[in-house]
């Protein structure tokens, strides 16, 4: 035992733990984490950092004795479930509480509606301090552990928690780890001349570090804050400022920021958070001469944070949120030995699903599935069409090729066909985050208006509102029946169209992010049980899809999803199975009708159901053609 090793175990000791009883889960990891723990801190920090050690310490015996019983219980319950969050029960929904709901006690009232749907796990988007009009939805935050004044109070969000957890809920909450804003308490400090904080922020006297970082960081909001540095007048400095001018980033150099955050991490899980979405995690350290992204120091802070999490919040799992390239998404997961992140967003597939609704092919979504596929045992994705952010098309070139198109003519089809410069397309979005020099862009628009939807309603053309309906709902499908859980973005499920009060909105106008990100009518949501509206239709059929999910356990993540190629460039498939099923599952992303030749490697059997239309199909009575009709999918069950 090394002399540091020997001092932590004193100080556990002294906790009074009741190492046998009671502390016992607390006990067990953490003495089968310390000396990894140990090690990835001396690995970031070097060594002689036993001091922090056994700050650290203080702080997880601190966080373990303040858990709630309700929660140790819950931490066992989850333990005892293999890896809880990959089952088919659970389906989760992003929303703003101000958008949706107003505030939270509101909230509470709005969760029968979400319980109809079958939503059981909700993502509250940002909701701690973070000033108004530069807020970026509130991913610039002032104040880690007060909840913003228009959302309420930390009271009541300790009282949902409560409700969420009587209800078999789960809940999802940000931390945001890259940044602060720039009124955050450690800023203001810094601003005022506090070295100790200015410490906590990449800070520089003149344009000469600055300049050589940006010659090679590419720039995330290059039309509303170009560069990655922002002048402070106050501290005569430019401040590392990789998003948007007002949110600073954090100096992962300095420990002092590490054990900062892990105490913020820690306070989000004794409110009793399931899941933490950890906020632009592939930020999070800066090198000279480097993109500033995916750093293999950032992969390590991320194990370090998992592995405390692992002992003295051990109900709570951690979602990375790299929207990163295929390649690199996968390391964010960690390997079995290793963990880092149990879930993840699975970004690539979700701007695979526009790529091939746009095309009608399905060939570059095929391709790339080899990239994305072996992710580590107990670990899922957030599969989703669209959420709060914009849709970009990182997935690889090398794939686009492969599917025998032109990386650059292929992006430049799509964004045209998303953005209106297209003649063909149905679809309203706008480009977001346009960059001249580069001409990369990503995508803004809810999911009814890229489907069409907006288009069809203004037309009143009824086969158009069809078409985008049956778009709608294939896309969902998709994500819905996909390894990982299903995210649904509030508003989507009754086909909200795009919304540009943003536009005069001082705060919003430099960001179209706002134009996919309604504000809810209560009269309109209503119509989702009133027969025949377009909003019932929606939001039935997302239902209908959410129940098949909930039946079938063989849609639980296994890394049990194999990819099928159904001899015909519009449609795909995968396959699903446990030891007692098997589920195909086939899309027809294009606006043609198709007959798939059924044949043993496809459909290796006789007799299916297909849940969504409920037909019996059998295949050797039935001659061997499937047929679709256009963005038409089926949900096969085998029965024989
Ligand atoms: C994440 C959020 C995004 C935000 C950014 C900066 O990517 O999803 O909305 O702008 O982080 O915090």
């Amino acid at each position: 035992m090394t002399q540091i090793e020997r001092e932590i175990n004193e100080i556990l000791v002294a906790s009074k733990l009741k190492l046998n009883g009671h502390d016992n889960m607390f006990y067990f990891r953490f003495a089968s984490n310390l000396k990894y723990i140990i090690s990835l801190y001396h690995q970031i920090y070097g060594l002689d950092r036993d001091q922090e050690l056994i700050y650290l310490t203080n702080l997880m015996i601190k966080t373990w004795k303040e858990r709630a019983d309700v929660l140790k219980e819950r931490d066992i319950q989850k333990d005892n479930m293999e890896s809880w969050f990959t089952d088919h029960n659970i389906v989760g929904m992003s929303l703003y509480v101000d958008r949706f709901a107003n505030n939270i006690s509101n909230l509470k009232e709005k969760l029968p509606y979400l319980e109809q749907l079958g939503i059981n796990f909700l993502h509250l988007m940002p909701i701690m301090k973070s000033p108004e009009n530069e807020s970026d939805g509130g991913y610039a935050v002032s104040d880690f552990k007060a909840v913003e004044d228009r959302f309420g109070t930390l009271e009541d969000l300790i009282k949902l928690q409560k409700h969420l957890l009587e209800h078999n809920m789960y809940l999802m909450l940000d931390v945001v780890i890259n940044h602060t804003s720039h009124h955050h308490e450690w800023a203001q400090k810094a601003k005022n001349g506090d070295k100790t904080y200015e410490n906590y922020f990449y800070t520089f006297e003149d344009r000469n570090l600055p300049d050589q970082f940006d010659s090679t960081m590419p720039e995330i909001f290059p039309h509303s804050s170009p560069g990655n540095f922002t002048w402070s007048s106050e501290m005569k400095k430019w401040v590392m400022t990789v998003f948007n001018y007002y949110q600073w980033d954090l100096n992962y150099t300095n420990p002092s920021v590490f054990l900062a955050m892990m105490d913020t991490i820690f306070f989000y899980g004794n409110l009793g958070v399931d899941i933490l979405r950890v906020d632009a995690p592939a930020f999070i350290w800066k090198k000279l001469g480097t993109t500033c992204q995916n750093l293999d120091e950032a992969h390590l802070i991320l194990k370090l944070f998992r592995a405390c999490v692992d002992v003295a919040t051990p109900g709570m799992a951690l979602l990375g949120e790299a929207i990163v390239a295929p390649k690199a998404i996968m390391k964010y997961f960690g390997s079995e030995s290793e963990n880092e992140c149990s879930v993840a967003y699975n970004a690539t597939h979700m701007a695979l699903q526009w790529d091939a609704l746009a095309t009608g092919e399905t060939s570059v979504m095929l391709m790339s599935q080899g990239d994305i596929y072996h992710k580590p045992k107990s670990t899922t994705w957030i599969n989703y069409t669209r959420c709060h952010d914009d849709i970009g098309l990182g997935f690889t070139d090398e794939n686009i090729i492969k599917a025998g198109f032109s990386p650059y003519e292929h992006r430049k089809f799509l964004k045209d066909y998303y953005s209106g410069n297209y003649s063909g397309s149905d679809a309203t979005g706008l480009l977001f985050a346009y960059n001249p020099k580069t001409e990369d862009a990503r995508i803004s628009g809810t999911l009814a208006s890229l489907c069409g939807l907006e288009k069809a309603i203004t037309s009143q053309d009824k086969n158009n509102l069809n078409k985008s309906i049956n778009k709608i709902l294939m896309m969902q499908a998709n994500s819905i029946f996909m390894g990982g859980i299903p995210m649904l973005f509030y508003g989507d499920e009754v086909g909200y169209t795009n919304d540009y009060s943003y536009q005069t909105d001082p705060g919003k106008e430099y960001d179209n992010r706002w134009a996919h990100r309604p504000i809810i009518d209560w009269n309109k949501n209503q119509k989702a049980n009133q027969l025949d509206t377009i909003e019932n239709r929606i939001y039935t059929g997302t239902q209908k899809l959410i129940n098949i999910r909930k039946s079938h356990a063989c849609i639980t993540d296994t890394n049990n999803t194999l990819w099928i190629e159904c001899g015909n460039k519009h449609l795909i498939g995968f396959r699903r199975w446990n030891e007692n099923e098997e589920m195909t599952f086939i899309f027809n992303y294009s606006p043609h009708k198709i007959y798939m030749s059924v044949n043993q490697y496809h459909l290796d059997g006789n007799q299916f159901r297909d849940l969504w239309h409920g037909q019996i199909i059998n295949i050797r009575e039935n001659a061997n053609l499937l047929v679709f009709d256009p963005y038409q999918f089926r949900i096969l069950l085998k029965l024989q």
